[in-house]
């Protein structure tokens, strides 16, 4: 029998002094809160930019899952597989429909709203072999609590926001030394291109217009693929590989000129080994 538990939790808004500055605690509160309004909304067609990154990196992760683990034998573990920053769920499902027969699933994000969504498409598609969690939890909690330790995959879909050495930290503390983490993010040539020409915001925020009229800006961290080891490096990971897909130039009538078309990269590491 599928389980599906959308769990809600308590986190609490203040987090130790110790574990973040004041601005950086901030800005994650700012993105946090941002998200949260985005929830309704995230997944209607009015956000094409976000559609399109979507389709991107889903077909980058299963690619990258197929190649992985069309070998793996569940008869004695199954993979243990933590999402972070899972939004409302369109990978988890691709996650589902790739692995969900050898894996058990919990998949994380701090948004109530979020999960609400998510809880909504994953009780109606998933398959019976599936075991799945969904829980409201903080990227910035993963590896320190009981029961979010010790995952073979630590993997997440746009997982920009959190995308620094700190939560690289985090998630680390919930791997073994086999482990593998999978993360994707909007590439650093197309994001720039979009935040200068277009958004005009800083380069480490990105923008949603919502339906209300009201505009939010969550943090958001994009890399090139040559930034990528010494990202990693600070957080104990090496780079197993990386991977970029970009959407289709498009014309845009009336646009003003040449278009970056969005472009997604996919980075795989594990962790170091000790010298
Ligand atoms: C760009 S969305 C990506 C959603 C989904 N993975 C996808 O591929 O569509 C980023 C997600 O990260 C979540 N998020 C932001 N900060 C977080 C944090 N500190 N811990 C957990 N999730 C967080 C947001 O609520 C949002 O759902």
């Amino acid at each position: 029998m599928a389980a599906v538990g959308a769990v809600s939790e308590q986190v609490p808004r203040a987090r130790s002094a110790s574990a973040q500055t004041g601005d950086a605690t901030d800005l994650r509160l700012v993105t946090e809160a941002a998200y949260e309004a985005l929830a309704a909304e995230y997944d209607a067609p009015e956000h094409s930019t976000t559609r399109r990154l979507e389709r991107l990196s889903n077909a980058l992760v299963r690619s990258w899952l197929e190649e992985n683990y069309a070998s793996y034998d569940a008869s004695t573990n199954r993979l243990r597989v933590l999402e972070v920053g899972c939004g409302t769920g369109s990978l988890t499902e691709v996650m589902v429909e790739t692995i969900g027969a050898i894996s058990t699933i919990v998949a994380i994000d701090q948004s109530a709203a979020m999960i609400a969504v998510a809880g909504k498409r994953l009780n109606a598609k998933l398959g019976k072999a599936s075991e799945l969690r969904l829980l409201q939890q903080s990227v910035y909690s993963v590896g320190k609590r009981h029961g979010l330790a010790m995952f073979d995959l630590v993997i997440g879909g746009l997982v920009d926001p959190f995308l620094e050495p700190e939560a690289l930290r985090c998630m680390v503390g919930a791997m073994h030394s086999g482990s593998r983490l999978v993360l994707t993010t909007p590439h650093r040539h197309w994001a720039d291109w979009e935040r200068r020409t277009r958004l005009h915001v800083a380069p480490t925020r990105t923008s949603f217009r919502l339906r209300d009229g009201s505009t939010v800006m969550p943090l958001s961290f994009t890399y090139l693929e040559e930034d990528l080891p010494a990202l990693l490096g600070h957080a104990g990971l090496a780079l197993h590989e990386s991977r970029t897909l970009s959407a289709p130039a498009v014309v845009e009538e009336g646009g003003a000129g040449l278009c970056v078309p969005p472009r997604v990269l996919l980075i795989a590491a594990a962790a170091a080994r000790a010298p």
